[in-house]
């Protein structure tokens, strides 16, 4: 008897399909790369890849996994010493290494903001924190993206109520490529019951001369309660560290479940995490790379294609292009003509904002920069 599919399974597909939405998986091999988080072209860097491995070389790890949970027997000195080092490196009181970016949200987002507080989130956060969001036990409320009246006329109205605000936010939205006026967040989030969580998701590697993120740039690290940094974007391998002070990492060591039930991260993904944070320190991309996002700008300007873009300073920047079906036939254009830029399409952005997202590294020369958004300046008929 073939197989049976529940029939629910069947009529999600087939929606996707009736809106053009229908996510796929895709080889591409011989294009320009305006689409990986690779930003600084570590994910491919010989001199991490060979530097991981002395390290591992040097402390006789030979091994090929972790053999389980970091409280069971997953832990080691190695895992401790380069925690320190990430610690030290965003000047802050300790860090406690997650499995992924998605893993770190869930774990601490999941488990700090407790019944009785309320947890305040920007319209747009990613998913990863919504799961985070979806799993504790907290209140939860979103404010209008970037919007901290919006904000502070929440913190005002739920008072009193409300035992601690968690208010979480990132500091480059992936799907938008633009920051937060984090000062501006700092002076809303006075009272003593307010803490802020900052996902630097998109920001490690790319803003603070040395990749520090954002936070760390603008000298707010202590009015920040948990920061999050990941490492499958920037800095080209995997994993994310959760940074605040030592209670918090004893907490999560405690109580968040995406850190204890599942195997530690295996020891070359924590020596490539070492590496790639040595290679920040000695880098010349971080700088090359934010004047590829310069130029890229002076070129939306001369083409008049400002209106369309969103205003950022980071390594992401979009087109908004509405409605599901337009964006795919531009981004297919562009990669006939030899570009990978990827079209965002509802449900993960509102109908109506869909947009081709540019993602720029260090290794997109001018030429190829000048070259996508002439293409795209007649596409779109500009
Ligand atoms: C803002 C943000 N946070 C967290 C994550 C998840 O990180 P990871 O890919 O390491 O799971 C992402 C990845 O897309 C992200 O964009």
């Amino acid at each position: 008897m073939p197989r049976q599919t529940p029939d629910s399974i069947i009529d999600a597909i087939q929606s996707r399909v009736e809106k053009n939405a229908l996510r796929s998986m895709q080889v591409r091999s011989g294009v320009v790369d305006f689409s990986s988080n690779d930003y600084l072209g570590f994910a491919g860097s010989k001199e991490i890849y060979e530097s991981a491995h002395r390290k591992l070389e040097a402390k006789g790890l030979v091994q090929n996994g972790s053999t389980g949970s970091r409280l069971l027997s997953g832990n080691s000195d190695f895992y401790v010493e380069v925690e320190q080092q990430l610690a030290d490196f965003h000047g802050e009181e300790s860090a406690l290494l997650f499995n992924s970016g998605y893993a770190a949200n869930v774990g601490l987002i999941g488990s700090v903001p407790q019944r009785h507080d309320c947890i305040l989130y920007d319209e747009y956060i990613h998913a990863s924190i919504r799961e985070g969001i979806l799993g504790s036990n907290a209140t939860a409320y979103k404010f209008r993206h970037n919007d901290f009246d919006h904000l502070e006329k929440r913190l005002r109205s739920l008072a009193p109520k409300t035992r601690n605000f968690y208010v979480i936010t990132e500091s480059v939205f992936s799907m938008d490529g633009d920051s937060p006026d984090l000062e501006a967040l700092v002076k809303v989030c006075s009272a003593d019951n307010v803490f802020i969580i900052i996902d630097e998701a998109h920001a490690t590697g790319v803003i603070g001369t040395q990749g520090q993120g954002l936070v760390q740039s603008l000298g707010i690290g202590d009015a920040v309660f948990a920061r999050i940094h990941t490492f499958g974007k920037g800095m080209g391998c995997h994993g994310a560290v959760v940074l605040g002070n030592r209670l918090l990492q004893n907490y999560l060591i405690n109580f968040s479940r995406s850190f204890i039930y599942t195997t530690a991260l295996p020891p070359h993904a924590v020596a490539t995490i070492a590496s790639s944070y040595e290679e920040l320190q000695n880098t010349d991309q971080i700088a090359l790379l934010a004047s590829r996002v310069q130029h890229f700008k002076a070129e939306i300007e001369k083409l008049g294609l400002q209106s369309q873009f969103i205003d950022s300073e980071s390594s992401i920047h979009c087109c908004v292009i509405p409605g599901n079906e337009q964006v795919r036939k531009i981004s297919s254009s562009l990669l006939e003509a030899g570009f990978d830029v990827r079209p965002i399409l509802s449900p993960t952005v509102p109908a109506g904002k869909e947009r081709l997202r540019f993602c720029l590294h260090s290794y997109n020369t001018e030429e190829e920069i000048a070259r996508v958004l002439i293409r795209l300046a007649d596409l779109i008929g500009k």
